[in-house]
């Protein structure tokens, strides 16, 4: 009789969670092996930040995550932070900058974490299969039989890493919800974040001549939550740094509001511009603040024809309040597609802050953004992953 091949620890996702979690735990003595449904591990971090990979940011702190149970994150935020990822890039002479608001990317090429990783796995003995495909999970008294493509594999610790469901094309699936669900743990409905805003058809036919333009410095709210970032005009709505940010917060049949020239008194502005030189067009003052299709599309949209000494207090006012707080109506967001990460995911209520263990299923493990803990743009993201993943690999 052949006996089933056994590991301490199986890890189902090859992304960043699953890979820091291999090393972590094959640095304790545990026997691990990594497997992928892709061709490659770490997809993800290859193409993040426009291929340089913003890893981490500087300023990363709980207050920068979204989920259910805001307090969840602060543990393992704590015990694994920015500065210790870090330390790891430092002592693979890994050259890095910052870019801007703490985010830091490499200096070359977002392959040199990958690289990092899979050697950081390699040393700690942690084995990697890739084009493997999870064909079913049964539960046992010791742990876990795996059934991968065709071949069954036990373990005692089973951590699964396999991401959220953004960008499908790139391998993402909803497996580990699948497994949550099947063992009994809430998932909270997943849904796309930091993804580019869609307008209806009225509006997009007014604002997609726009298409290309930026803004950048705007300031995006949605209720008391602002981020003052760019903002780019697309041939579908809005994107740009600002936005992806407000729609992690944003839902389906709420306003955003909008202001195009932040901190600047756009109606005082107008007025004392008015009194100066009375005959100018409204369009020529805005130019000043913003670009000057913007300028001439927020003219017309205000059916304003003569220059500045026809206009009213009354119509500088509406021009004030198109600049400064347009509020807008998102019919959507541009959904799977593009999102860059999935809000939402395996309920925290059910796992150990600590460990990231599923508190009713001892030896299994949820990690990175397959967790209900999604972050801001800018690093954010990455420093869950390696965070999580980090706890996960101290206990598995
Ligand atoms: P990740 O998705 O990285 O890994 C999951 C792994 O599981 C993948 O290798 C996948 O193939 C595998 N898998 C999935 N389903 C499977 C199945 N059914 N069977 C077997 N294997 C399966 N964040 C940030 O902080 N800075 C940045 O610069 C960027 N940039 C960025 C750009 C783009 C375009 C995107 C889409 C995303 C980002 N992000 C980011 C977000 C960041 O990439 C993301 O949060 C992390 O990769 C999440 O890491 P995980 O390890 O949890 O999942």
């Amino acid at each position: 009789m052949i006996r089933t091949p056994s590991v301490d620890v199986l890890v189902i996702g090859a992304g960043a969670a699953g890979m820091m979690c291999a090393v972590e735990a094959g640095k304790r003595g545990r026997s691990v092996l990594v497997v992928d449904h892709a061709d490659a591990p770490g997809e993800k971090i290859r193409i993040s930040g426009g291929g340089r990979c913003n890893f981490t940011n500087l300023g990363c702190s709980p207050k920068n995550f979204l989920s259910q149970n805001p307090r969840f994150a602060i543990s393992a935020l704590a015990r694994y932070t920015q500065h210790d990822f870090i330390a790891l890039v430092d002592r693979h002479r890994i050259a890095w900058h910052e870019k801007t608001l703490g985010q830091l990317f490499c200096d070359g090429s977002a392959k040199q974490i990958i690289a990092m990783l899979t050697e950081e796995m390699e040393r700690a003995g942690a084995v990697l299969r890739l084009s493997t495909a999870i064909d079913d999970i049964v539960r046992t008294e010791e742990g876990f039989d795996v059934r991968l493509s065709g071949r069954d594999v036990r373990c005692t610790s089973l951590v699964v890493a396999s991401g959220g469901k953004s960008i499908p094309k790139m391998g993402a699936t909803g497996l580990a919800y699948d497994i949550a669900e099947r063992f009994g743990l809430a998932v909270v409905p997943p849904r796309p974040a930091l993804v580019p805003l869609t307008f209806g058809p009225a509006m997009l036919a007014r604002l997609s001549p726009l298409a290309g333009i930026a803004v950048e410095e705007a300031e995006v709210g949605h209720g008391k939550t602002r981020f003052r970032e760019a903002v780019l005009f697309t041939h579908r709505g809005l994107s740009g740094p600002a936005v992806l940010q407000i729609s992690s917060y944003w839902r389906d049949g709420e306003d955003i509001v909008v202001s195009l020239a932040p901190g600047v008194n756009v109606l005082e502005g107008l007025r004392a511009a008015r009194a100066r030189h009375g005959r100018q067009a409204v369009q020529t003052v805005l130019a000043e603040i913003l670009p000057k299709r913007l300028a001439q599309a927020i003219v017309e949209a205000e059916g304003i024809t003569g220059n500045l000494a026809d206009c009213s207090d009354k119509v500088l006012a509406r021009i004030d309040q198109a600049v400064s707080a347009w509020r807008i109506r998102p019919e959507g967001t541009e959904g799977w597609r593009t999102a860059e990460v999935t809000l939402g995911g395996v309920d925290t209520a059910g796992l150990d802050q600590q460990t990231m263990a599923a508190k009713a299923v001892p030896g299994l493990f949820f990690v990175g953004e397959a967790v209900d803990v999604t972050g801001w743009l800018g690093g954010y993201n990455f420093q869950w992953a390696w965070s999580s993943g980090w706890a996960a690999g101290q206990a598995a």
